[in-house]
Order: C-alpha cells, then sequence, then structure tokens
C-alpha cells in the first residue's frame, strides 16, 4: 500500500503512522525524522534544515525532494509506504507525481488527517520523544513511564511560537494540497480528534 499522510503539526500522523508501519508491514518515511537525523549528524544539510525547523519554516523544495527522491529508490520501498510530511506544498507533490511515474507506482491514497488549531498547541507543547525507542509520549494524554523520563527529549521547535508559525505555514502552504488530491479523487478525510486508539481505528476503517 502506497499512502501519504497530510495534516497540521501535531494531528498526530507520526503516532498513527508508527502503529500503522507494523501493522501494514511497510516503511514508515518521515521527512522530519529524515531531517533531525541529519542535524544530529551535523551534515550541511542538516545545518540548513535546523535554522529553517526552528523558525517553523518549510525547508526548501528542492532538498525535500532530492531527499525523498533518493529514498524512493530504495529496495524496502517495493512493497509500499507511508510517506509523512511530504508533499508539503505543490511544488512537492508535482515532483512526487512525476517520480512515482518514473517508478511505474500507483498511490493508493492520501489520508487528511484533521485536528483544529486550537487542540494542536497543547498536543505539541506537551510532546515528548525517548531518543533510545524514538517513542513519541505526551505529558497529559501518553505519559512516558517514570523511570525514562529523565532521558526524553523535547523538540526544539515544539515551542508556542514555532508551533504558530507551523500552523501558518500548514494552511498558506500545505493545505492547497486538499483540493489537488480532491481533484484527483485519492483524499480521505479522517477525523484526528479523540482517543489514539479510536483515530486507528477510524484510519482502519477508511483504509480497507
Ligand atoms: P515534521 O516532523 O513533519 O513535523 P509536523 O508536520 O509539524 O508534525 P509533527 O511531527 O509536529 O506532528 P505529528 O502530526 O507527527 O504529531 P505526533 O504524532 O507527533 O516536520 C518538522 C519540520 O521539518 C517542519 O516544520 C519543516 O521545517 C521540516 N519539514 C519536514 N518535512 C518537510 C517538507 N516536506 N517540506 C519542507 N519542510 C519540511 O503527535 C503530537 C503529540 O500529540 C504527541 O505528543 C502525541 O503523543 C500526541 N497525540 C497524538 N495523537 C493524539 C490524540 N489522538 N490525542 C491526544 N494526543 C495525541
Amino acid at each position: 500500500m502506497r499512502l501519504i499522510f497530510v495534516g497540521p503539526p501535531g494531528a498526530g500522523k507520526g503516532t498513527q503512522c508508527a502503529r500503522l508501519t507494523s501493522r501494514l508491514d511497510i516503511p514508515h518515511i518521515s521527512t522530519g525524522d529524515m531531517f533531525r537525523a541529519a542535524v544530529k549528524r551535523g551534515t550541511p544539510m542538516g545545518v540548513l534544515a535546523k535554522k529553517a525547523m526552528d523558525a517553523g519554516e518549510l525547508v526548501g523544495d528542492d532538498i525535500v525532494i532530492g531527499m525523498v527522491r533518493e529514498r524512493l529508490g530504495e529496495e524496502d520501498v517495493q512493497r509500499g509506504f507511508l510517506l509523512d510530511g511530504f508533499p508539503r506544498t505543490i511544488p512537492q507533490a508535482e515532483a512526487l507525481e512525476q517520480l512515482l511515474a518514473e517508478l511505474s507506482l500507483k498511490l493508493d491514497a492520501v489520508i487528511l488527517l484533521e485536528v483544529p488549531d486550537d487542540l494542536i498547541v497543547e498536543r505539541i507543547v506537551g510532546r515528548r520523544s525517548d531518543p533510545e525507542t524514538g517513542r513519541i509520549y505526551h505529558l497529559k494524554f501518553d505519559p512516558p513511564p517514570p523511570e525514562i523520563a529523565d532521558r526524553l527529549k523535547h523538540r526544539s521547535d515544539d515551542t508556542e511560537d514555532a508551533v504558530r508559525s507551523r500552523l501558518k505555514a500548514y494552511h498558506d502552504q500545505t493545505a492547497p494540497l486538499i483540493p489537488f488530491y480532491e481533484q484527483r479523487d485519492a483524499l480521505r478525510r479522517v477525523d484526528g480528534v479523540g482517543s489514539m486508539d479510536e483515530v486507528t481505528a477510524r484510519l482502519v476503517d477508511a483504509l480497507s
């Protein structure tokens, strides 16, 4: 299955993709995670990306498209993929369409995870991740076990200011993907409000 996940920051894309990747046995490709790995390694791309990410802005299309092109050329993608956070602009969506045509691959669906802006800030500011397992927690909605509390990380772009810029970038640059994929009859809307299990059940239903 080849799926794209679109939705505002903090909608639960990463949380739900982590659940579906094992269920569907296909790789979870998150451009945000790829940039964070590049930042950690201190690569030139990581240095460039960090500046944009901390400001809550998008990284340039050429950089993202090049990175995804390379990733989609890898062997494991033959089984399918969950693309999380890409595409995020119309030029990225057009580039993906061209790339998939070159690879003779077809998209199955674009999942739009819908969560209103007023719930986003609380979700983002309370997010923590475990650097040892990559598992995402939320201090209130999905609390981590106390014994790992000391090693949990708070993303540098998970501040209230950066979230507001990220939401603006979403509405200005990413929301135009909704009519883009509606016109292609690919868009499936899934309500992202409710418990994580409820959202997973809706997703499974939408995909069946
Ligand atoms: P990226 O990492 O993709 O960030 P994002 O899209 O802003 O999404 P998030 O990871 O913040 O949220 P999510 O939807 O995955 O939510 P999560 O499941 O963690 O991108 C970061 C940056 O990289 C961008 O700002 C940009 O600079 C750059 N970038 C990446 N891709 C790019 C691209 N294609 N083009 C250009 N630039 C790009 O959940 C959030 C929290 O809520 C967690 O704590 C979770 O536990 C909790 N939660 C989840 N579900 C629920 C629920 N149902 N109820 C209550 N809490 C919940």
